[in-house]
């Protein structure tokens, strides 16, 4: 069976978590490909409402496998925070949940350097979520990670922790004048970890192929966005994972060819969280009113969402990056309240119309919206189920997005329950 990737297309907070849950229930396994616990997915399903960090959002389904995939940066207190919270739920993880031997450790270090950093940028802080989630990919790429893997045998594990400490308090004592970590501490700390971990470490690569040539059905589990990509968001205020759709095959150790479908889970209008550019960013009372509505704050940070008009021009771009075979619109609900909905078909910079989006940060902050208003519906469209039940005017407002993007919708969200959703065509 060929995989399916669910990406991010907008800025993070899309509704990946809910999208995934559901369709979940017909896979067999789930891998997350990237990020690490700044990632926060909510899942609101019959066995009740969770945050999700790190732990795949297939975890609910009991015959699904999830798999934490060698593209993913592990906080071992997270996911043992995380790993109680779904067993206390009643959900069963033994034999069904695996980390990659291949994933990186996010160390006290990387925390610490986080917020050093975002210090150290001063007005040019990216307002990352303050997990370390930078400085664990910068070490995966200089070559100075510890990873999952490592912690399998204990003797290797202190002597490379040793050598990368050595670096990293050379890094701490001497650029930023402060005490360097002590080693004996820093490497219990790890053992403690090792002992959470141990049990759930495997080829996680070798397992998702294999489920493949099995005939498997496999979904690749997408975190941030699109246009938080390292290479193709809106650099450098992104994430510093390739969270797009190319990165999936990397992030889960799988080949490329086996990805045949990719869903963009896009919102009905925009939000962002952190620093960077939004063209469509509203900072008037309908900006308030959607942050207040769709309850915009963030699911791992709490804090509020920058809110604005649906932009087709970056959504377009996700479109073309990922390849998206199909999208989910979802939080159509909130935008019941208004009177007029808009779109954003191109923007204006330096004058003229611009219908790509641009590269570069600068000109992205430059660029003025154009929109298309539509009549809103302000009325409930939270009890559809299917298409025909959305009042005319949001069913127009859907398929002129649909246009926009050049891409149809096979999933439209009313509400954040399971159930709450609209399925147009099949997905998988
Ligand atoms: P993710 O990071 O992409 O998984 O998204 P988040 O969980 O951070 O944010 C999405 C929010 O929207 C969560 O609070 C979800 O419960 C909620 N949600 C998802 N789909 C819908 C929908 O169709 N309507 C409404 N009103 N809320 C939704
Ligand atoms: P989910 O998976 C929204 C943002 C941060 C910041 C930037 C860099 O829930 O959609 P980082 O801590 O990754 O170095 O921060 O990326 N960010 C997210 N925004 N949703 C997320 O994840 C995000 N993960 C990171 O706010 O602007
Ligand atoms: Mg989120």
């Amino acid at each position: 069976m060929p995989a399916i990737v669910v990406v991010g297309a907008n800025w993070g907070d899309e509704g990946k978590g809910k999208v995934i849950d559901f369709l979940a229930e017909e896979v067999d396994v789930v891998v997350r490909y990237c990020g690490g616990h700044n990632a926060g997915h909510t899942v609101k399903n019959p066995l009740g409402t969770f945050a999700m960090h790190l732990i795949p959002c297939g975890i609910f389904n009991p015959n699904a496998l999830n798999i934490i995939g060698n593209g993913v940066a592990v906080s071992p207190e997270a996911f043992v925070k995380e790993l109680r919270m779904v067993q206390a739920a009643g959900i069963s993880t033994d034999g069904r949940l695996f980390i990659s031997d291949r994933a990186h450790l996010i160390m006290p270090y990387h925390k610490l350097l986080d917020g050093l950093n975002e210090k150290g940028f001063g007005d040019n802080a990216i307002g990352t979520t303050g997990q370390g989630i930078g400085p664990v990919y910068t070490d995966k790429a200089a070559r100075l990670g510890m990873r999952v893997g490592d912690l399998v045998d204990t003797a290797a594990f202190a002597e490379r922790l040793r050598f990368v400490l050595e670096q990293k308090n050379r890094l701490l004592t001497r650029v930023y004048d402060l005490e360097p970590i002590d080693f004996a501490t820093l490497l219990a700390q790890c053992m403690e970890a090792r002992d959470h971990l141990l049990p759930f470490i495997a080829d996680t690569g070798a397992m998702v192929r294999q489920s493949l040539a099995q005939g498997k059905r496999v979904m690749l589990e997408g975190a941030q966005g699109t246009l938080l990509d390292i290479d193709e968001g809106t650099y450098p205020y992104v994430t510093s994972s390739s969270t797009s759709a190319g990165g999936a095959a990397i992030g889960a150790g799988i080949p490329p060819t086996h990805i045949t479908k990719a869903l963009g889970v896009f919102k009905a209008y925009t939000t962002r969280v952190g620093a960077g550019p939004l063209p469509t960013e509203l900072l008037d009372a309908t900006g308030e009113q959607m942050r207040d509505r769709g309850q915009e704050f963030g699911t791992t940070t709490g804090r509020p969402r920058r809110c604005g008009w649906f932009d087709a021009v970056a959504g377009r771009f996700s479109v073309e990056v990922n390849g998206f075979t199909g999208g989910a619109l979802v939080r159509l609900d909130v935008l019941d309240a208004f009177p007029v909905v808009k779109g954003c078909s191109g923007y204006r910079l330096n004058g003229k119309v611009v219908e790509d989006f641009p590269s570069h940060v600068g000109d992205l902050d430059r660029c003025e919206p154009i929109y298309e208003e539509m009549p809103g519906w302000q009325s409930s469209t939270e009890n559809a189920r299917h298409f025909d039940d959305l009042p005319p005017a949001a069913q127009a407002y859907v398929r002129r997005l649909e246009e926009l993007l050049g891409c149809p919708f096979d999933v439209i969200g009313v509400g954040a329950t399971r159930e709450q959703t609209i399925h147009v065509r099949p997905v998988l």
